[in-house]
């Protein structure tokens, strides 16, 4: 970094054309936001001649290399070769592994008339470099054909980049909607374009078990189809249903090419199993892993059901251990996330078995029996070395030991467990729930689940709360989008509903703060926008600001 900022200084002094200050990265359209730029004249361009060079080629870093190739064949039709050697040659790109550079993810970036040189600790700072070139490849880079007189160049400069947060997440509830695996592989592209590292994938819920388990054959059998759906906006009273069954899972070969998939875009997929609540789908299933012994359906309704686990059943625990076995070995990441929200007492404060487990644990309450059921599955989870993360709930009665949270009703929970010395991710709803609606005029939109979650509130977050000292903060890996499904029937809608506001979160995820402006934002994503139609994605592209808190300030 050091050798960097002073060879920075000296091409400032030569030749330098604008520079950047923070906030004020209005140049180049890059999302999100590098740490540093430094614009220079001149460009280089792309041509069938051009070699790119990796300084160590293995199965890592040629996908960074490949994925260039790639990028520069479709609209040209060159074939860059790639090809392993430490020396930049006029009109390459050399990619070198460098020790120097300080941060797991970070990479810097040298774009000069002669050649491109990108320097990375890690593969993956490789792989976050070529998607800044990507963004600064002319937009028709993503169509099939290249336009004639479309040149493929890049503006000179020197960029010096890395994350603010080491967790940079969103999350998608396949549960309540499915979507097809193609739908998934283009949610992780969007990821990885925007250089967040994890899917967090809501596997099952009470309207529909969504991954196969093969120990559990009725979890997919049975749980994965509900008879039909509330339609339209769930009212407190007197819905009506469409008579459509609807339903769907993936199977392990899908999950683990998904994972595949997600692990050559260097996207960790974290996969969440609910429990104790949110499993109607699963005790429609196996009933007998309920207080009250069924039978259940699968869940029409949106919302919250009263039957969860029995937290008295060893059955239950056995069942769970088998399907977190099988979820392990599809899933190689260091979290698994197992749920605890939303979770009822009212089964069990009339279960015997639930009574008598909180009488021979010594228990106070049935608040304390959901605390021994997430600790006992954290115990397990790591014995085979894995870490649990739960939504905040699983702070009530007490956290399990080594359990990371993830803080939805707003940030109460996400303090609270950094203050006692857990890490936490905060995904408050109020900010980062995507299910909401993106403008106030609900005419040019889907319906969503309700609420008001403008681009730019999401933009203005910032998730480590000035409740925590510098120490504490630490604690804060990073933040998520969350997508709800419930009102999410097809994928154009996901797509509608999850950008730009994924942009947000990627920016506040990666840009240092002082480098944040929402207008600079907005002028950057009407840029990328061309990129994202020629991808062929949908996204909102209305009202993106916050147009209440605007009233409220006159
Ligand atoms: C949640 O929104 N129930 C985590
Ligand atoms: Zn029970």
């Amino acid at each position: 970094m050091k050798l960097l900022l002073s060879i920075t200084l000296i091409l400032i002094l030569l030749n330098t054309e604008a520079q950047t200050s923070p906030g004020a990265q209005v140049s180049l359209p890059i999302i999100p936001a590098p740490v540093s730029i430094v614009r220079q004249t001149g460009k280089f361009t792309f041509s069938a001649e051009t070699k790119i060079i990796v300084s160590l080629l293995n199965n890592e870093t040629s996908l960074s290399a490949d994925l260039l190739s790639q990028l520069i064949k479709n609209p040209s039709g060159y074939s860059l070769a790639v090809t392993e050697g430490k020396k930049a040659q006029k009109g390459s790109v050399l990619m070198v592994l460098d020790n120097t550079i300080n941060n797991d993810e970070g990479y810097n970036l040298t774009i000069t008339s002669k050649e491109v040189v990108v320097r990375a600790k890690n593969a993956v700072g490789l792989f976050y470099a070529v998607q800044t070139i990507r963004q600064l490849l002319p937009s028709e880079v993503e169509q099939p054909v290249l336009k004639a007189g479309i040149e493929l160049s890049l503006p000179s400069c020197l960029i010096a980049d890395e994350p603010r947060f080491a967790y940079r997440g969103m999350h998608l509830d396949v549960g309540r909607h499915l979507f097809p695996v193609a739908s998934i592989k283009r949610y992780i592209d969007m990821l990885a374009l925007h250089k967040m590292n994890t899917f967090h994938w809501h596997l099952t819920e009470d309207q529909g078990w969504r991954i196969e388990i093969k120990k559990y054959p009725r979890l997919t059998e049975i749980g994965a189809y509900r008879k039909e759906t509330v339609a339209g906006a769930q009212k407190k009273t007197n819905n009506t249903f469409d008579g459509k069954p609807y339903g769907g899972f993936y199977t392990q070969a899908e999950v683990r090419d998904i994972v595949a998939y997600a692990t050559s875009k260097f996207i960790t997929v974290l996969p969440e199993i609910e429990m104790p609540g949110h499993a109607i789908a699963a005790l429609a299933s196996y009933p007998e892993l309920s207080c009250t012994g069924g039978p259940f359906e699968v869940r029409k309704l949106w919302g919250v059901d009263d039957d969860v686990f029995c937290a008295g059943n060893e059955h239950v625990f056995t069942f769970l251990q088998d399907v977190l076995t099988e979820v392990m070995d599809l899933f190689p990441s260091k979290y698994i996330h197992i749920g605890g929200d939303e979770c009822p007492k009212k089964r069990w404060e009339k279960c015997p078995k639930c009574q008598k487990r909180i009488k021979d644990e010594g228990l106070k309450n049935e608040f304390e029996l959901q605390s021994y059921f997430i600790r006992r599955i954290e115990k397990f989870v790591s014995s085979k070395g894995r870490n649990i993360i739960g939504w905040d709930e699983i702070l009530e009665g007490g956290l399990a030991p080594g359990a990371t949270v993830m803080s939805w009703r707003g940030e109460t929970g996400g303090i609270e467990a950094a203050r006692s010395g857990h890490d936490v991710i905060m995904t408050p709803g109020k900010y980062t729930y995507f299910c909401y609606y993106q403008s106030e005029n609900h005419d040019n939109q889907p319906l969503a689940l309700g609420g008001y979650v403008p681009l730019e509130l999401v933009y203005g977050y910032n998730p480590t709360p000035k409740e925590l000292n510098t120490i504490e903060q630490k604690h804060v890996l990073g933040l998520q989008g969350c997508l709800w499904s419930e009102q999410i029937q097809t994928p154009e809608i996901l797509e509608f509903m999850a950008y730009p506001r994924t942009m947000a979160i990627a920016e506040t995820g990666w840009t240092p703060t002082g480098n944040k402006n929402f207008d600079n934002f907005v002028e950057r994503l009407n840029i990328l926008g061309k990129r994202y139609d020629n991808m062929g994605v949908t996204y909102f592209k209305g009202e993106y600001r916050d147009t209440k808190a605007l009233k409220e300030k006159k």
